[in-house]
């Protein structure tokens, strides 16, 4: 692997290994969603928390201070919304020359796969990275379930992360399943980042499916909602940082969520 590409990663994925990504992209296809009206001021206290940020161009330009250190994964596939006719039906939105110019340490494309869209998508992906490989800037694969969420298992995601792999993702973001989901990583040779997907019931249910994915060997995590849409985003940023990052076990980080919410 070359240098660029190696330090582009080496950006976004710690010395230990773990990585702990926040997405704010969800009105490329949500619109104005619940907690992200003003993506800055959602975002801004939440950066200490995060190793990288994963958004659109357009709120990169017009949301996010270029003076911060933040390394940035480019939204750079979209084109549908929660209104049409199929959230699948995506394209690549963002230029190769665009994804250079604003710096971006890695980009982030959706695969609809077993939609009427997978071969569409899945060359998305397959040219995005031909394009990215050229300059050294890894690809995230998203793989995507739209509205249908209960494709969520086992056997469907291993072959979703498979075939980013195979593609040439760097690094592929799938959701955590209870059962099997060390199948899901084994099966994908590169690493695997857990998506979040809308707001769980409690607290304590995002912090053990982190752990036990993270058991299982996910690399880290990609949470939006279940963070800035929690009443108590900084003390659940910072106890799921300490999951990814610091070892801590669920009860371990809930006891600080717990502390860190009731103190002012
Ligand atoms: C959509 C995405 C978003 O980044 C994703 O929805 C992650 O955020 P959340 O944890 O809120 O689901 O890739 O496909």
């Amino acid at each position: 692997m070359d240098y660029g590409m190696k330090n582009r990663l080496s950006r976004l994925i710690k010395p230990d290994g773990r990585c702990m990504f926040m997405p704010i992209d969800h009105g490329y296809f949500l619109g104005p969603t619940k907690s992200l009206e003003k993506p800055w001021v959602t975002v801004e206290p939440l950066l200490p928390y995060c190793d990288a940020l994963f958004l659109t161009r357009g709120v990169l330009r017009s949301c996010i201070d270029p003076a911060v250190d933040k390394p940035i994964i480019l939204r750079v596939s979209g084109g549908p919304s929660i209104v049409g006719a199929d959230l699948a039906n995506e394209f690549i939105t963002t230029s190769i020359e665009e994804v250079i110019r604003l710096n971006a340490s890695a980009v982030g494309v959706s695969i609809f796969v077993g939609t009427d869209y997978e071969t569409q998508t899945i060359m998305n992906l397959a040219e995005i990275i031909s394009e990215c490989e050229d300059y050294g800037i890894p690809v995230m694969a998203v793989t995507a379930v739209g509205k249908e969420t209960e494709k969520r298992e086992a056997r469907y995601l291993s072959l979703c992360c498979r075939i980013a792999a195979e593609m040439g993702a760097k690094v592929v973001k799938t959701y955590w399943c209870a059962k099997d989901f060390d199948k899901v990583v084994e099966g994908c040779p590169v690493p695997v980042v857990m998506a979040g997907g809308p707001k769980c019931e409690t607290d304590r249910e995002v912090f053990d499916f982190v752990y036990d994915g993270l058991q299982k060997g996910a690399i880290g995590i990609n949470l939006g909602r279940n963070i800035w849409q929690n009443p108590y985003p900084v003390p659940a940023a910072k106890a799921l940082y300490s999951i990814v990052h610091g070892k801590a076990t669920p009860k371990e980080a809930d006891d600080m969520f717990q502390e860190l919410k009731h103190s002012k």
